[in-house]
């Protein structure tokens, strides 16, 4: 698959999380296997500002591209501004803008999936990025404001016009936040209007899910976002299992040592304190289900030292063994 003239080398996306796909975690999972990993959110606001804290999401590595910076916003002329400001520091692959939170502080600012009712101030925003970079540009929505799927279609012919690349599409309603299913009947739907690839999301739990997501839809791609919290290796897992229709269940040790990755590039990214205080919400994930998750997850939430993380996978890892 092609965006533009950005040759993907594979099916699989790491969506776009808030607070979670930064740089390290971005990393673990390109190192795991991924075509394209994405960035969270970023404020165009925030970048228009020079906000230090926006600004820090910018940072990326040569090793995690091709990499997605995407960037939400109201207004055309900073989300324009904010594009170029990206395609100059020569970090992003691809830009995408957010046509698709549903969370309350960016629905006030008329942002993310508010656009998706105003696609006159849509099409603004589509034209002022389009015309402030040449990289690859998508955008990710999700159903709309009703069930119908109506006003994803719209959008996205909208989109197409406007030289957009690709469009990723989680098929839920603004109102379902993650609630109910994704509805991928709409994801073929679109397949069908569009000429430019579709990405499809929305409840990829395992490889099997991936395929049936690929072969009902037409879908040129996948994108996952949660079970790639729980699971580093799902997305390569999917690779595989498009590619030869198998793939390797992780041996529980080889979690364990992305655990201790993911620690030690928290570490040197966000500083002892900070990635400590991330850690204790964030670790539990991997070891969800197995014996003795509990009592981690409770000594987790106290978490002072990345030594002390680094030892409590150790023992674990030791316990789970005996
Ligand atoms: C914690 C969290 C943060 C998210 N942040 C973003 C975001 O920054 N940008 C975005 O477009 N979608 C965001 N999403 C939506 C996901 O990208 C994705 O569309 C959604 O989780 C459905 O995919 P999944 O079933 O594979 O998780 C977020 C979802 C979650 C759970």
């Amino acid at each position: 698959m092609k965006i533009k003239d950005l040759e993907i080398n594979g099916v699989t996306f790491l969506a776009p999380l808030a607070g979670i796909t930064n740089l390290p975690f971005r990393q673990l999972i390109k190192d795991c296997g991924c075509a394209v990993v994405c960035s969270e959110m970023i404020s165009a606001k925030g970048i228009f500002y020079n906000s230090e804290k926006t600004i820090t999401l910018l940072k990326s590595r040569e090793g995690e591209r091709p990499l997605s910076v995407q960037i939400f916003g109201s207004d055309p002329l900073s989300m324009g501004q904010a594009a170029q400001f990206i395609d100059t520091l020569g970090i992003a692959d691809i830009i995408d803008i957010n046509f698709g939170c549903s969370v309350k502080k960016v629905i006030k600012q008329g942002a993310g999936v508010a656009l998706m009712k105003d696609l006159v101030l849509a099409q603004k925003i589509l034209k002022a990025v389009r015309d402030a970079t040449s990289l690859p540009f998508t955008i990710k929505i999700r159903s709309g404001w009703d069930a119908t799927g109506d006003q994803a279609v719209n959008l996205a012919k909208i989109a197409e016009d406007q030289g957009v690349n690709a469009i990723a599409f989680h098929p839920r309603t603004a109102a379902q936040g993650f609630k109910g299913k994704a509805n991928w009947e709409l994801i073929a739907r679109l397949k069908q209007v569009l000429r430019i690839p579709v990405i499809g999301n929305g409840d990829i739990i395992t490889p099997q899910d991936a395929g049936k997501m690929l072969s009902r839809t037409g879908c040129d791609a996948v994108m996952v976002g949660r079970a790639a919290m729980a699971n580093p290796f799902i997305l390569s897992q999917i690779e595989q299992y498009v590619a030869h229709g198998t793939f390797v269940e992780p041996e529980p040790r080889a979690i364990f040592r992305k655990m201790e990755t993911l620690i030690q590039g928290y570490v040197s990214y966000f500083g002892e304190t900070t990635a400590c205080r991330m850690l204790r919400g964030r670790l539990a994930w991997f070891i969800r289900g197995l014996s003795g998750a509990a009592a981690f997850r409770k000594e987790l939430s106290s978490l002072a030292s990345s030594a002390q993380a680094l030892e409590m996978i150790r023992d674990f890892e030791a316990n789970l063994n005996t």
